[in-house]
């Protein structure tokens, strides 16, 4: 049986270690840290800080062939991503009879090949590694090796960093060692960066902080939150499909469906397989991207601070965040366009701006500084200067450091694998290449050499190409597909979710029909639940913040009278703590998860009583989401009184989309005294935004009898 060596006890290790022992091999896992999980290791010396959730729903974040427990979020918690890697490890790997070799706090410091013309198949590799608990160094040949250590494990600083320090500069922080939220709340704090790190821990930091927030920010990325609305074919309880073939012919409807970005970002625009994965991106392919991308988000990040991307001729940048965009509405985050280049000794950061006019800017009075400015390849600290130059390794290269058939393989390093090793690692692809480098090892796999031949083109290709795209497989169908056609040459799978439009995730990529008939449903129902209404609510109060005009006209309907209001109204949001009693622990937590969004509607405007007399009217409302409604609470004295109505949307069959939006509705009835009023809420949107709102209220009484229609607009700022 071949001993193979796995680098690495994250997400990558784990899988590559299970798909050896499938494929009769005996894996040896080498961590340097005390436990498993890697990034995730959330009781350990993992990457995340408190209350970071995945970015990419579940149905992305998992291995094929263990599904989630029940009742796990749609974007796991660090603590749930680790239990599930734990889950996984002890499944697959450690559950009797154990067949996998953990050697927990050993750093593999050396990898090299045994070339001598007496190396054996069970030999053809040294592994030296030192035992952090002894201190102790050892070494033992292995028949192959997995390397899996990690791509965003070794933190970039910026160049400049490494000047002396001294107590008036501000303190430094990379990403990696950010924790927690609450040691920042009095705090002047700069993030320095433009990528996903830099706008979730300027939004973490935002929601609880007293002070100064400011994003140095070299670019302009799309802002994309977890959850999006797009138009999507309605998919019919069976019932209700029944019900409708007995009815009529009638062809397929669309709703308003509101999903995981995940689920709609990665749905298949050509059917499997999506070969050759796409590595280049025109101008015109360019400017394709950013107007789909707008098109989700409408014009909410056009109307913030950030703006939009400017130069559309090249690859979009995406970063996802939820709430950065609306923390910058509410002052609560400031931007800085530009890239930090120093940091004076009086401790003013110096900033060159993104003019290309030379312009630089300072900044003062930061206390703290924290640099989300990625992470660095450090193969070259295990690898042998041959394996090195095999994969042509080049250690300043963030963005592809190494030429490899697949990021996995090299033709002339027979038995060495690379699994989870490229910028972006998802846990589908990283389980493709476990099960390429498995099936290779065992000899289950053959690769034609004209195969492996175009996957080192590729490769190569990802690395020269200019400009460069965010990630070098930008093309996620492309290169799942690509990993599939490899790894099941017979065309066993994916048997499903192989049409246009269809939603490509891990689970369908392995041959088990119950596991992917199961991840099917769930995946059916997510759309159900896209398109009830239930999620509209959320989706209504990010899309509405921000300053509108109104105007309103009150007709009472027996005396044909009509009154007429008209001024601004604000929608503003703030976090609010959702215990009365500050917890004295939850102090020294993290905030994020126990903070509620509320908005605020503020009116102010005129009553016009005559053409020539008016007076000054104002009102508060807030507005808050509860399950699947959106409640709206009477405000006295500056304080949320009772609860006003609480409106649920309904989902509407055919929408359609024009190019500024589409209009979605909710109502609701409430009984206030003896008067019964009856709204309505509509809202027309353009994606992310919204671009009209209309409020009705039917109320009928002893004394009352009136509509009143309150049509509100964007004010032009
Ligand atoms: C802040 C942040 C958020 C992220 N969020 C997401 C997300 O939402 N969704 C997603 O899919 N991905 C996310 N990622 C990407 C993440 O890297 C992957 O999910 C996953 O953790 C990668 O697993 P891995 O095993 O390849 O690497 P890692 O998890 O980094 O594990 C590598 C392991 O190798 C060990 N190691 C390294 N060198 C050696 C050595 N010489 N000897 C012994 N052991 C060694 C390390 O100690 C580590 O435990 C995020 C990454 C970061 C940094
Ligand atoms: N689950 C989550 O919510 C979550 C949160 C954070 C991260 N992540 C994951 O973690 C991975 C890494 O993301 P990341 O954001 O840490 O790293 P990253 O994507 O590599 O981004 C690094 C950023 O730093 C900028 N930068 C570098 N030097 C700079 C300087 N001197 N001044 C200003 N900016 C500078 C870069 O800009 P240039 O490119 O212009 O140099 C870039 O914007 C991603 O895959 C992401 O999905 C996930």
């Amino acid at each position: 049986m071949l001993e193979v060596a796995v680098i690495g006890a994250g997400a990558s290790g784990l899988v590559a270690a299970r798909q050896l022992i499938h494929a009769g091999l005996h894996p040896t896992i080498f961590e340097a840290s005390n436990a498993i999980g890697g990034a995730w290791n959330s009781k350990g010396t993992g990457k995340m800080w408190n209350g970071l959730h995945t970015n990419l729903s579940k149905y992305t974040c998992r291995f094929s062939d263990f599904p989630w427990p029940d009742g796990t979020s749609m974007f796991p918690s660090v603590d749930e991503m680790h239990d599930y890697l734990e889950g996984y490890s002890d499944k697959f790997l450690t559950s009797s009879p154990p067949s996998c070799n953990f050697q927990l706090e050993c750093k593999v410091f050396n990898v090299e090949q045994v070339l001598t013309t007496t190396a054996i198949q069970n030999a053809n590799y040294k592994v030296e590694w030192t035992d952090l608990t002894t201190q102790t160094t050892h070494s033992r040949d292995f028949g192959g090796v997995v390397v899996a250590s990690g791509f965003f494990n070794t933190p970039k600083w910026p160049a400049f960093i490494f000047v002396t320090k001294n107590n008036k500069q501000p303190q430094l922080m990379h990403s990696s060692e950010y924790r927690t939220n609450s040691m920042f709340k009095d705090k002047n704090v700069a993030v320095v960066g433009s990528s996903f790190s830099a706008l979730e821990m300027s939004a973490n930091i935002a929601k609880t902080a007293a002070s100064r927030v400011v994003n140095i920010a070299p670019s302009i990325p799309w802002v994309i939150p977890r959850w999006i609305p797009t138009i999507q074919p309605t998919l019919k309880t069976t019932d209700e499909y029944e019900e409708e073939q007995n009815i009529s012919d009638e062809s397929t409807t669309t709703s308003l469906t509101i999903l995981p970005a995940d689920l709609v970002l990665y749905q298949r625009t050509q059917p499997y397989p999506k070969v050759p994965e796409t590595t280049s991106l025109t101008p015109d392919d360019c400017r394709k991207r950013h107007e789909y991308i707008q098109s989700l988000v409408g014009l909410k990040q056009r109307n913030s601070t950030l703006g939009e991307p400017l130069n559309t001729n090249e690859p979009p940048m995406v970063a996802i965040s939820d709430e950065y965009l609306d923390l910058l509405r509410e002052d609560k985050i400031e931007v800085v366009h530009g890239r930090l280049v120093g940091i004076n000794d009086d401790g003013t950061l110096q900033i060159d701006g993104n003019s290309g006019d030379n312009s630089t800017s300072e900044l003062n009075g930061i206390d703290h500084v924290i640099c989300c400015t990625g992470f660095t390849p450090k193969l070259h600290n295990f690898l042998s200067t041959d394996i090195l130059s095999s994969i042509d390794y080049d250690q300043d290269d963030c963005f592809s450091p190494m030429t490899l058939a697949c990021d996995t393989l090299h033709p002339s390093l027979p038995n060495l694998s690379f699994c989870g090793m490229y910028r972006g690692p998802y846990m589908g692809i990283m389980e493709m290449q476990a099960r390429l480098a498995a099936g290779v090892m065992s000899g289950t796999i053959t690769l034609e050499e004209e195969q492996i031949q175009s996957a080192l083109k590729t490769s190569q290709s990802i690395r020269t190409s200019i400009p460069r795209a965010q990630f070098p497989h930008f093309d996620y169908p492309g290169f799942i597909d690509t990993l599939s056609t490899l790894c099941y040459q017979n065309g066993e799978c994916p048997k499903y979710n192989t049409a246009v439009g269809d939603m490509i995730v891990p689970t369908f990529y392995q041959a088990n029909d119950e596991l992917s008939q199961q991840c099917k449903a769930e995946i059916e129902d997510e759309v159900k639940n896209g398109q009830d209404g239930s999620r509209m609510p959320k989706l209504v109060l990010g899309s509405i913040l921000g300053k509108w005009t109104y105007d309103r006209h009150i007709v009472h309907l027996q005396t044909r009278k009509v009154e007429h209001v008209y001024g601004t109204v604000k929608y503003s949001k703030y976090w609010d703590r959702s215990t009365d009693e500050e917890d004295e622990e939850d102090e020294e937590d993290e905030l994020r998860d126990e903070l509620r969004d509320v908005t605020r509607y503020r009116e102010d405007g005129f009553y016009e009583l005559t053409p020539n007399k008016k007076f000054d009217v104002f009102r508060e409302y807030e507005y808050e989401v509860n399950n699947d409604a959106l409640e709206i609470y009477f405000v006295e004295g500056g304080k949320r009184a009772l609860l006003f109505l609480s409106l649920k949307f309904v989902p509407e069959d055919n929408i359609s989309s024009s190019d500024d939006g589409y209009w979605i509705k909710a109502s609701s009835d409430h009984l206030c005294i003896k008067d019964l009023y009856s709204a309505t809420f509509r809202v027309k949107l353009n994606g992310l935004s919204a671009s009209e709102i209309i409020i009705k209220y039917r109320v009928v009484g002893p004394s009352k009898d009136y509509e009143s229609t309150t049509i509100l607009k964007p004010q032009s700022s």
